[in-house]
């Protein structure tokens, strides 16, 4: 498995696999890869012949006080996941090879942008979009894997790329959990023990929205009543928000009468943590 870090050798490389009748799949993160990533790399490599996964911490999609500088990175263990899952080559560039100095474009989306992660995170999907649209550009990939926890960000990719008329199937993968239930996320070092447990509302609180679902609460302001009530319990817990939206469209929706996605977004002392479910009707 090759690590390259110039887009010449990436686009080459795959450009050469294509000539070939090669089949590519494609794995975008931005590293500290956990078990998530890594079946997102397995998934592609049963549907493709080669398997790229990039690994870059985009500057574009942090807001001004948010964690780049502190968010992890381990390159060396990052490339004994990609080979044991079955990557290929890895696409690791510096900034500068990412974004040239006087660089002025950038991809915007409006609508399902607005809500959900978007109001607290105004700059972060067009941040998203671009790097992503870039990493298109340089990966002409067959297939493109994200996973589900972002919920959001999936559906935003897959509308992207319909509107750009982009070359590439998106596919969606499962959320992964730990055995007690928590997302896997490359954030969930951030936290002490102490945060670790309390992190657990997440999936609890979303565990009890779809029982009552289940048995018959359709009114979505009791449900998000539900999820609240439970986080606020939780003294190391702050929400930031709790919604339940058509899962396409991504508009807030008072009853449930089409597949809806239930989302939320909660700190746990510092650390910003999302997680959701998706209910269909
Ligand atoms: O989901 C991520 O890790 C990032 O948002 C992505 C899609 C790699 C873009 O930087």
């Amino acid at each position: 498995m090759n690590i390259y870090n110039k887009v010449s050798q990436v686009r080459n490389q795959v450009k050469e696999w294509k000539r070939a009748g090669l089949s590519v799949g494609f794995v975008p993160t931005m590293g500290y890869l956990h078990e998530g990533h890594e079946s997102l790399i397995r998934k592609a490599a049963s549907e493709n012949d080669k398997v790229v996964v990039s690994i870059f911490v985009n500057p574009t999609q942090f807001g001004p006080n948010e964690d780049l500088e502190k968010y992890p990175r381990d390159l060396k263990k990052d490339s004994l996941i990609c080979a044991g899952a079955g990557a290929d080559l890895i696409f690791h560039p510096e900034i500068e090879e990412m974004y040239v100095k006087d660089a002025c474009t950038s991809v915007n989306m409006n609508g399902l942008t607005d809500g959900l992660c978007g109001k607290s995170r105004p700059t972060h999907f067009s941040g998203v979009c671009t790097v992503v649209t870039k990493l298109f550009n340089i990966v002409p990939a067959d297939k493109a894997y994200f996973g589900e926890k972002d919920a959001q960000q999936l559906a935003i990719i897959k509308k992207m790329v319909e509107d750009l008329n982009i070359d590439i199937q998106i596919i969606g993968c499962p959320i992964i959990r730990e055995e007690d239930g928590l997302a896997k996320s490359s954030r969930n070092i951030y936290l002490s023990p102490v945060e670790r447990e309390a992190a657990l509302v997440l999936n609890k609180s979303l565990k009890v929205a779809r029982k009552a679902i289940e048995a018959g609460v359709k009114n979505t302001s009791d449900l998000k009543g539900l999820i609240v009530d439970m986080i606020e319990k939780e003294p190391l817990a702050k929400i930031d928000y709790v919604e339940i939206v058509d899962s396409r469209s991504l508009k807030e929706v008072d009853f449930i009468e089409e597949n809806v996605l239930v989302a939320l977004a909660v700190y746990i002392g510092k650390t910003r943590l999302i997680d959701n479910f998706t209910y269909f009707i």
